[in-house]
C-alpha cells in the first residue's frame, strides 16, 4: 500500500530550532550554543511537564518560559526586550536545505505539518520561508494536547482523514517518533546526526539521514 500523506513535525525536523543562536551570540558571545541547547532542551521538557499534568498551555507560552531559564541557566542578564527579539526569531528559522523540495520530489503527495508549535508561531515562520503553499498545518493548539501523547496524534489522523497505515509521519525527534510509532502510524526518523536510536522498547518504520529520498510504499 503507498503513502496518502506525508506529515511533517516542524522544529528540528523541517526547521533548525539552532538557527537561533546567530542572533543569541550577538547577544551574547561565546554563548549562542550553550543558549540555543538549553533553550531547546527546556521548551521540551517544559511541554512534557504540562502534558504530564494536564495542565495544558501554549507552545509559545512554554517557549517562553523555557528562553528565560536557559538565559539564566547561562548567567546572563535580559530584558524584556532581549526576550522579544529572540522570542521573534523563532518566526524566522532556517528550513534545511531539502525542504524548498519536498514539493516539487513528492508532487503525488498531501504534505502536512503537525506541530506542537501554535499557528501564530508557524505561519509567520512558513511565511517567512515562502513555504505557505508548501503545507497544509495542523497544530496541537487546535487540539490543546501536546504530541507525544496518542490524542494528539488521533487529532491529526481524524483531521488528515486516512487510515493509520496510509500516513508517514517524520520527526527527528526520538520522543515524536516513538509517540506516533506507538499510535500506529508509519514513522520514519530523520537522523541528520547520525546518533544510535534510543533505547524506548519500539522502533521507527524507516531511518532517514535527510528529507531528499523519502520511501513511497509501507
Ligand atoms: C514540533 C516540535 C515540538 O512539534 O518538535 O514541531
Amino acid at each position: 500500500m503507498s503513502y496518502q500523506a506525508y506529515v511533517f513535525d516542524a522544529y528540528g525536523t523541517l526547521f533548525d530550532v539552532h538557527s537561533v543562536k546567530d542572533t543569541i551570540h550577538n547577544l551574547y558571545p561565546e554563548k549562542g550554543s550553550s543558549i540555543s541547547e538549553s533553550w531547546r532542551e527546556r521548551q521540551v521538557h517544559y511541554f512534557m511537564i504540562r502534558q504530564l499534568i494536564q495542565g495544558y498551555q501554549p507552545f509559545d507560552t512554554v517557549t517562553k518560559w523555557a528562553l528565560i531559564d536557559a538565559l539564566a541557566m547561562n548567567d546572563v542578564d535580559y530584558s524584556d526586550e532581549t526576550i522579544q527579539k529572540l522570542m521573534d526569531q523563532y518566526q524566522h528559522l532556517q528550513p534545511y536545505t531539502e525542504v524548498s523540495r519536498l514539493a516539487e520530489n513528492n508532487p503525488d503527495k498531501q504534505l502536512t505539518i503537525f506541530s506542537n508549535g501554535t499557528r501564530p508561531m508557524l505561519q509567520p515562520l512558513l511565511k517567512n520561508n515562502q513555504l505557505t503553499n508548501t503545507f497544509s498545518l495542523l497544530s496541537a493548539d487546535d487540539a490543546e494536547v501536546y504530541k507525544p501523547h496518542p490524542e494528539a496524534y488521533q487529532f491529526a489522523q481524524n483531521k488528515l482523514n486516512q487510515q493509520k497505515e496510509e500516513i508517514l509521519f517524520f520527526s527527528s525527534n526520538p520522543w515524536d517518533i516513538a509517540g506516533a510509532t506507538h499510535y500506529g502510524f508509519h514513522t520514519a526518523w530523520v537522523n541528520r546526526q547520525g546518533v544510535k536510536w534510543p533505547e524506548l522498547g519500539l522502533k521507527p518504520t524507516h531511518i532517514l539521514t535527510d528529507l531528499q529520498e523519502i520511501p513511497t510504499n509501507n
